[in-house]
């Protein structure tokens, strides 16, 4: 296997939880208009400012369906040179491995639907093909994540059994794949369910455990974290302004808010080397790029409550 490239390193500081800034792939792919790719990359440099350590730049799909995904390989391109950030992009089958290889990608991160109609609609291939493309990736290529979509309950199928969601993670994780993640692709998931099935996914697969992945769509996404917290999740997926949802998963609305959830950490004294006030005026970006895009968050609007402290701060003190 080629030596794979690697986030040149500055010297960064600890971190308790890493926050996954998925809003260049999973927010723009459901807006129908195309950022321009140089807005993009001062997007993506704007994050990594803020000191946001891996950010998903796009993904190695069909240019006809996804349009403003197009540019994916010159983003990887560029954004692989920013110093210490790690640059993911998601891939569907092995043609986009190839792409993302070839573009110098960090990471790549595969889709796998627990639900058959949501994998067929999304990829046009079923769970197990999928399983049998991680398979042939993880050959030519390491790492490789694994995200579960529609791990909670599908839009088009409904309940979801959780021990065929174990069985793929397991699947996955034997195909290869260095982490197997969970994602609540349509906003249907609830605490209770969330902190049972990433535990049971630890169970199964151990320290191979994956992101946390949810959208906001029901507005259970903070809970939710709080949930996988308790489950011992350390990386979650968020989407700055909250934007995206999936193009193939009817009414699912955008990512938790990054900017929410870097506060609601923080706040709880999890580390996540990430400061504030530049995320939020990273926000001015997407608008250049995106003229009258809504942006949503909280604390965005609300601004930080008199005397919070960083994480790090607190426990330095
Ligand atoms: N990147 C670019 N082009 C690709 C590609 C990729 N990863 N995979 C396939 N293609 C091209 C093929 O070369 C072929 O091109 P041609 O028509 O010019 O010959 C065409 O797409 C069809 O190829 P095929 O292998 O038959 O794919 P498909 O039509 O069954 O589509 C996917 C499969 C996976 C490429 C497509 O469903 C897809 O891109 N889905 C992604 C959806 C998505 O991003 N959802 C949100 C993320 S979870
Ligand atoms: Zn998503």
């Amino acid at each position: 296997m080629p030596e794979r490239p690697r986030p040149s390193r500055k010297k960064l500081p600890e971190i308790d939880v890493l926050v996954s800034e998925v809003g260049p792939r999973d927010g723009l792919q459901s807006i129908r208009r195309a950022m321009p790719t140089e807005i993009k990359l001062r997007w993506i440099a704007a994050l990594a400012e803020a000191g946001v350590r891996e950010i998903e730049v796009g993904s190695f799909v069909s240019p006809k369906l996804l349009p403003q995904m197009a540019d994916t390989d010159e983003v990887v391109r560029e954004a692989v040179k920013i110093e210490g950030l790690t640059v993911l992009a998601l891939a569907p089958n092995l043609k986009g491995a190839e792409r993302g290889i070839a573009a110098g990608v960090h990471k790549l991160t595969f889709p796998v639907s627990a639900s058959r109609e949501h994998s067929m609609a999304n990829i046009r291939m079923t769970p197990e093909q999928a399983i049998e493309q991680v398979r042939r990736a993880c050959e030519v290529f390491h790492p490789i994540e694994a995200g579960i979509s529609t791990a909670f309950g599908c839009a088009i199928e409904g309940a979801i059994s959780e021990d065929w969601v174990m069985r793929l993670a397991a699947a996955l994780a034997e195909a290869g794949a260095a982490s197997v993640g969970l994602s609540d692709t349509a906003g249907a998931a609830n605490p209770a369910q969330v902190k049972r099935m990433f535990t049971r996914l630890r169970r199964e697969i151990g320290d191979r455990t994956g992101a946390a992945h949810f959208h906001n769509t029901r507005g259970q996404g903070l809970s939710n974290v709080v949930a996988a917290l308790d489950a011992g999740v350390t990386t979650f997926d968020a989407s700055q302004a909250g934007l995206g949802g999936c193009p193939y998963a009817p009414g699912a609305t955008g990512n938790i808010v990054t900017e929410d959830l870097v506060f609601l950490l923080e706040s709880m004294g999890l580390r996540t080397g990430i400061d504030l006030e530049r995320l939020i005026s990273a926000r001015e970006i997407i608008l250049e790029g995106l003229p009258g895009e809504p942006l949503y968050g909280h604390v965005p609007s609300a601004g930080l409550p008199k005397g919070f402290a960083y994480a790090a701060a607190v426990s330095n003190a």
